[in-house]
């Protein structure tokens, strides 16, 4: 079932942003930043009133990577698939956590929580293999690390978060 959502926000983004057309992608910055996603309802009003046409906006919704369509959840884990990454075993990183945490690359648990991509190097290649859970970066993981490294935040170990 859709949850429903608030879109007043868009209303307070457009008033500070401006209604041109060349204001797309600042506007869907900031529409996603609120939600971490952006919802169609959101996009909706953005056509009522701006000068954005559904087509234009989107195409750039769907042009630029950094947009999302689809809710993500409250922690986003990014395994780092770039050159060095990928030599130190990044695929196995990400079936790892696709059985740990039970979904496919690219989707979301149940329960709202976590959603698993891939990514492009992160910067810290000294540390291959990486995986940044929300903003902490772990390196130098293997398939039983990361497995300890997530039962330290679902709490599975009994530790801490
Ligand atoms: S390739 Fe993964 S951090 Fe650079």
């Amino acid at each position: 079932m859709l949850e429903a959502l608030d879109f007043s926000i868009v209303d307070e983004i457009i008033n500070k942003t401006g209604k041109g057309a060349e204001m797309a992608i600042p506007i869907l910055q900031k529409i996603q930043e609120h939600f971490r996603y952006l919802p169609m309802g959101a996009l909706e009003r953005v056509c009522q009133i701006t000068e954005i046409t559904p087509s234009r906006l989107y195409g750039v919704a769907t042009f630029y990577s950094q947009f999302r369509l689809e809710p993500v959840g409250e922690v986003i884990i990014k395994v780092c698939h770039g050159t060095a990454c990928h030599v130190g075993g990044a695929a196995t990183i990400t079936q790892t956590l696709e059985e740990y945490l039970k979904i496919s690359n690219g989707q979301t648990t149940v329960d709202k929580k976590y959603t698993l991509e891939s990514v492009a190097c992160v910067g810290c290649c000294s540390l291959a293999p990486v995986v940044l859970v929300g903003k902490d970066t772990h390196g130098k993981l293997t398939p039983v690390k990361v497995q300890e490294t997530m039962d330290r935040y679902t709490g599975k170990s009994g530790g801490e978060k």
